[in-house]
């Protein structure tokens, strides 16, 4: 099965993003299943049913949240009506929806499970343990299994990318908004990348206006983010081979595209 993950995609900038290279890279990289990372496509605060749609339009299976997933308060009236859109497993018990999807393409299934850090983050349950469960209950139905782990700290990642060699075909990273350099596979199999990074404004700062930003790390005082509408894009992904019959991953490769790195057919 070949495996497209995209980055974090934020607003309008990065949902035109999307629609614009999409085509072109399941063509290049013959995609079975795309997943993208969505909890800021709604103007960089989290997902509308309509866009939620719209993201299903485009050829992309599964969406995964994150931080964000609670911002925009329609998500309360459709996410329960879903089979496509997850969020972190470990959320409290009580949070609607769920952590974890399953899709089959070919007669083969990837489950996909959504997991979130809990350093510089709120406190939410331990995503190891989360993770040994719900990757033991997967490899009940198929060895393919994809996690999202949207988290901040670097090393928490890193650890639960090695934590999980072997168990999960692929660990990605997401929530930063900036690409990293370590992409790989383990030794025993598993896909790794620190952060996907994000799908959005090229020029501005992890997708919101950068006088905002400076603004306020100039002055500390409160200052309204803004995700622009106009403006150059980035588009942030993570392309993975597994094995159908092992979930091993074979094959990586990082993929970043803007106008400093133009998509190479
Ligand atoms: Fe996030």
């Amino acid at each position: 099965m070949k495996i497209l993950f995209i980055g974090d995609i934020v607003g309008s900038i990065g949902r035109d993003a999307v629609a614009k290279y999409l085509p072109r890279l399941k063509n290049k990289y013959a995609v079975d299943v795309v997943i993208a990372n969505g909890e800021n496509a709604a103007a960089g605060r989290g997902i509308t049913r309509n866009i939620y749609n719209e993201l299903l339009q485009m050829g992309i299976d599964i969406i995964t949240m994150g931080n964000h997933t609670w911002d925009n308060k329609e998500i309360f009236d459709f996410i329960d009506d879903v089979d496509y859109l997850i969020r972190p497993a470990n959320f409290s018990k009580d949070a609607p929806g769920r952590g974890v999807a399953q899709i089959t393409k070919n007669d083969v299934t990837l489950s996909v499970i959504n997991l979130h850090g809990r350093v510089f983050l709120p406190p939410h349950e331990d995503p190891f343990a989360m993770a040994d469960e719900l990757v033991a209950e997967a490899k009940k139905i198929s060895p393919l299994v994809f996690v999202d782990f949207h988290a901040e700290a670097t090393s928490e990642k890193i650890a639960l990318g090695w934590h999980l060699d072997g168990k999960a075909s692929v660990v990605v990273g997401t929530h930063t908004h900036v690409q990293t350099a370590d992409s790989r596979i383990y030794p025993n199999g598993t896909a790794y990348i620190t952060d996907v990074g994000m799908t959005g404004p090229y020029d501005e700062i992890l997708g919101m206006t950068k006088e905002s930003v400076i603004y306020k790390f100039q002055t500390n005082m409160p200052a309204r983010f803004e995700v622009p509408k106009k403006g150059r894009e980035v588009l942030s992904a993570f392309f993975v081979e597994v094995n159908d019959k092992t979930g091993k991953a074979m094959r990586q490769e990082r993929i970043y595209i803007n106008e400093d790195y133009p998509f190479k057919p």
